[in-house]
């Protein structure tokens, strides 16, 4: 269920939402070309994957959820402690995740094919991950946002929200992960890019 973007952080939100289940489509069809047997992209591409949910999500998107939209919604309610609760756990575990398919895909290149039933279970269940806690945050914690906070708890909010647009409030993070993001659309090979056929 998608909310009307009825405040500019739920906006930001969704779209960078959009952004990492583009990502973890990308993963996805990486592994579907290995397992079909055709020409495997390029790690270079997953590892561009990596480096983007590494320094996006992780740094800047899931800190600002916890820091502002968690913490206020904790104070205004205890009715979504519990999603709540999953979600800041969740966002813990981020770097493991990381770390874990950094260390699977190295193995890939050095094993090649008998290391890819792990590594696929791995891309399999990072996206499981995933689209389960966005799942969660736009089917139960964003209602309950717009029900619970109230119009000054919006404001601050949106105010560390559309900081992640703003490239020149204080770092470059949004440029630079538009630049990561247009390099993985421009190698990767379609339907995920724009690169070459693989
Ligand atoms: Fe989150
Ligand atoms: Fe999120």
């Amino acid at each position: 269920m998608r909310l009307p973007p009825t405040q500019p952080a739920i906006r930001v939100i969704q779209e960078e939402h959009d952004l990492l289940s583009a990502i973890i489509r990308g993963m996805e069809y990486f592994v579907r070309a290995i397992d079909e047997g055709g020409k495997a992209p390029d790690a270079k591409v997953f590892r561009a994957m990596l480096l983007y949910v590494s320094d996006y999500p992780d740094r800047v998107h899931h800190p600002k959820e916890d820091n502002y939209l968690f913490a206020r919604l904790h104070q205004r309610s205890d009715k979504v402690d519990d999603a709540l609760s999953r979600l800041e756990s969740e966002h813990r575990q981020g770097d493991q995740l990381v770390f874990e398919l950094q260390h699977a895909l190295t193995r890939l290149e050095f094993h090649g094919m008998k290391a890819f039933p792990d590594f696929k279970a791995l891309v399999q269940r990072y996206a499981q991950f995933y689209n389960g806690h966005m799942r969660l945050e736009e089917d139960v914690v964003l209602p309950a946002a717009l029900q619970f906070l109230t119009g000054a708890d919006w404001n601050d909010i949106n105010a560390a929200f559309q900081a992640n647009d703003n490239p020149l409030a204080g770092t470059d993070d949004k440029e630079d992960m538009q630049q990561l993001f247009s390099l993985i659309a421009n190698i990767a090979p379609p339907p995920v890019g724009l690169g070459p056929e693989a």
